[in-house]
């Protein structure tokens, strides 16, 4: 094995099947780098363990659900709960039923089409006799209109241009004030389902 001059004084004094160790040293800037982890380790098990200076794993978490709620708003079942907090009633001046009207016959929510232009009934239940399968407050009515019923074929009212409270409001209006009212060809009541209901 050839041997430089100014490795003498560095090899190791051991041998295995002729392999022999240099005792190099490790590059400054290697060494430099290993203290700069191990410092950064420190800092970090600091910041993040002992002290409370910054969010760990679970705040952050939280805070970019919390972020992302605000962004998009509500998901899923919590959509409703922002529905249940607005305290719905009926508004039955004039203005506000001729609107809920003007709502209930337009060709962007097609009310009509499903429920009657009096509200008789069609595909869907009619609207103006006494009886209710979902209930009849003004609440109750709010959130069928804007969950829908998609397994009978009503869309979630304003789920493509969101409805203003207001105008939800005339609707359900609307809606109460054509009560107890008897169109012609009204749709029998499904006796299965529907409850006696008084609009109030
Ligand atoms: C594509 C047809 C369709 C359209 C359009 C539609 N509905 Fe309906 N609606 C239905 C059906 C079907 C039901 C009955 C759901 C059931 O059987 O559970 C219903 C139920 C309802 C109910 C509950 C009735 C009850 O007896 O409890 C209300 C209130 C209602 N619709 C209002 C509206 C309003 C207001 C609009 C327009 C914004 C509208 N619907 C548009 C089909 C429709």
């Amino acid at each position: 094995m050839k041997i430089l001059d100014d490795e003498k004084d560095k090899l190791l004094d051991h041998e295995y099947d002729g392999i022999r160790e240099l005792d190099n040293h490790m590059p400054v800037w290697w060494l430099w780098l290993f203290y700069f982890t191990i410092g950064w380790g420190f800092l970090y098990l600091l910041y993040y363990q002992f002290t409370d200076v910054g969010p760990d794993q679970h705040e952050q978490y939280e805070m970019e659900m919390a972020a992302a709620a605000e962004k998009y708003g509500n998901s899923g079942d919590e959509a409703d709960s922002d529905l249940a907090v607005v305290s719905w009633e009926f508004e039955m001046d004039a203005a506000s039923i001729e609107n809920g009207k003007a709502i209930y016959m337009s060709t962007n929510n097609l009310c009509f089409t499903c429920h009657g232009n009096a509200g008789e009934g069609l595909v869907g239940p009619n609207l103006t006799d006494k009886f209710w399968i979902h209930g009849c407050s003004a609440s109750e009515l709010a959130a069928n209109i804007a969950n829908g019923f998609m397994d009978k074929g009503m869309m979630p009212y304003g789920s493509n241009a969101p409805i203003s409270e207001e105008d939800m409001t005339d609707l359900i209006s609307y809606i109460a004030s054509i009560q107890g009212t008897s169109p012609a060809n009204p749709k029998a009541v499904d006796e299965t389902r529907a409850l006696e209901c008084t609009i109030e």
